[in-house]
């Protein structure tokens, strides 16, 4: 027996309706900001990663999924490929290719699956979802403004209100930018320098090459030690400074709440200035739901014009699980409005009145003309149809259909043409 691949798993209804109530709603939302729907490929070149994700960060160095392509001819260049492991840097990578800095702001949004070898538990899977946006173009069309960092964060307030999630928090933090980064990239060099030779293997590799990665650090003994080191909230410089308070200004005006966590960093190393994550109680140790943040430099990291940017992408199996305790898959799953019920020959004609009924915009289930009536009538009360429509040649002939609604009981004879109305309610 085959079975899924660990850390990959299947979605079945009635799960798969809640996955669908989640993307309407985020679509509905996206619609109202004006966002715009992009599709990139799940798999690009491992150097799009490398450049724009970080070598050093936990992703790029432990988590991807690389492969050697090999070319299909001997004039064919094989090449490394890698399925992503998240979605800004293959959009950024798309804004560049397609030159969409000549439309100005682009507000993109996209949903689709991830793909990271992480050590698979509750809320953490290889295969995960997000529902990832992002609005980037040239400073001149507004893309570095805090009203954007701001109306970004309100709009996820929004959908997480909107999808009944309440009990969220805003983490909020600004990691600066390339100007306040040297000086505090040497302070947490000076600060690491006594303590690292007690801190854990990967966190001596980081103070050399990245020190920033040490707030990553999830081993238990450096928690201690990281408590200690300098944060970048010291270091910010005038213009980060001001930006950051002009947010959180704009975030208190239009009633957000936040909490200011001066040791979130994020583990991607494209961002600068604002830097966030949402949590929620519910979801324990992953208990991130979503996270993102500024990236005014990846554009230029990745061969392109400047083009600072603000996204964030939701972890949708999280987001789902969080919600699954409040609204049950079943209650948001399209139940039948009518089950149709054709007796013995009459499979031509209830096709023919399902095609109608459809047509209507009614959701049929349309039964088989070798089931005797009871076994027709078990059917539909296990598809949970609100009404059951018998198809023979008496009713074919008066063209009216004997209709019982199977909350009820009450049974009517209805004319055809009146049956969608009927239905409907
Ligand atoms: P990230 O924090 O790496 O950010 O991922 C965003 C969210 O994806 C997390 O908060 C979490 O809910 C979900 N997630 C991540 N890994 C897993 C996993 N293994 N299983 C289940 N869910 C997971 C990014 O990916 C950035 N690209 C966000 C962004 C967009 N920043 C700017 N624009």
């Amino acid at each position: 027996m085959i079975k899924a691949v660990r850390g990959t798993r299947d979605l079945l209804p009635p799960e798969t309706a809640l996955w669908n109530f989640v993307e309407a709603a985020a679509r509905d939302v996206f619609r109202a900001y004006n966002f715009q729907e992009i599709r990139t490929p799940v798999f690009e070149q491992t150097a799009l990663f490398a450049r724009g994700v970080g070598e050093e960060t936990d992703i790029v160095s432990k988590e991807m999924y690389t492969w050697e392509d090999r070319g299909r001819a001997a004039s064919d260049k094989g090449q490394s490929l890698t399925l992503r492991p998240e979605a800004t840097a293959g959009i950024v990578r798309a804004y560049i290719e397609h030159q969409l800095a000549d439309r100005g702001l682009n507000k993109l949004y996209c949903i689709g699956p991830m793909f990271r070898r992480e050590r698979p538990q509750k809320g953490r899977y290889r295969q995960f979802y997000q529902i990832d946006a992002e609005i980037i173009g040239p400073a001149s069309a507004g893309s570095e403004s805090p009203a954007r960092d701001a109306e970004l964060l309100e709009m996820l307030a929004t959908l997480l209100d909107r999808l009944g999630i309440t009990d969220w928090n805003l983490q909020l933090n600004s990691v600066g930018c390339a100007n306040d980064r040297a000086q505090f990239n040497e302070a947490l060099r000076q600060a690491l320098a006594p303590v690292q030779d007690r801190m854990c293997d990967d966190c001596q590799r980081r103070a050399l090459t990245n020190p920033l990665r040490v707030f990553d650090c999830k081993v238990p003994a450096d928690q201690p030690i990281i408590e200690t080191l300098p944060r970048i909230s010291q270091f910010l410089d005038e213009a980060c400074r001001t930006h950051f308070e002009a947010v959180q200004a704009i975030l208190k005006k239009v009633e957000v709440p936040f909490s200011l966590n001066d040791r979130l960093v994020r583990g991607l190393d494209y961002y600068t200035r604002t830097a966030f994550e949402f949590t929620h109680g519910a979801l324990g140790a992953q208990n991130a739901i979503l996270g993102g943040g500024r990236y005014d430099g990846l554009s230029e990291a990745l061969g392109g014009p400047p083009a600072p940017g603000i996204g964030f992408a939701i972890g949708e199996d999280r987001l789902v699980m969080s919600l699954e305790e409040k609204t049950p898959a079943e209650s948001v799953m399209p139940k039948p409005d009518a089950y149709i019920a054709p007796l013995a020959g009459m499979n031509g004609d209830a096709a023919r009145l399902a095609r109608a009924l459809r047509r209507h915009d009614l959701v049929i289930e349309l039964g088989d003309d070798t089931f005797r009536l009871k076994k027709s009538f078990e059917a539909a009360a296990r598809a949970g149809a609100k009404y059951i429509l018998i198809v023979g040649e008496d009713e074919v002939k008066a063209d009216a259909f004997a209709l019982k609604n199977l909350g009820t009981g009450e049974q009517i004879s209805v004319p055809r043409a009146d049956l969608a109305r009927k239905i409907q309610g």
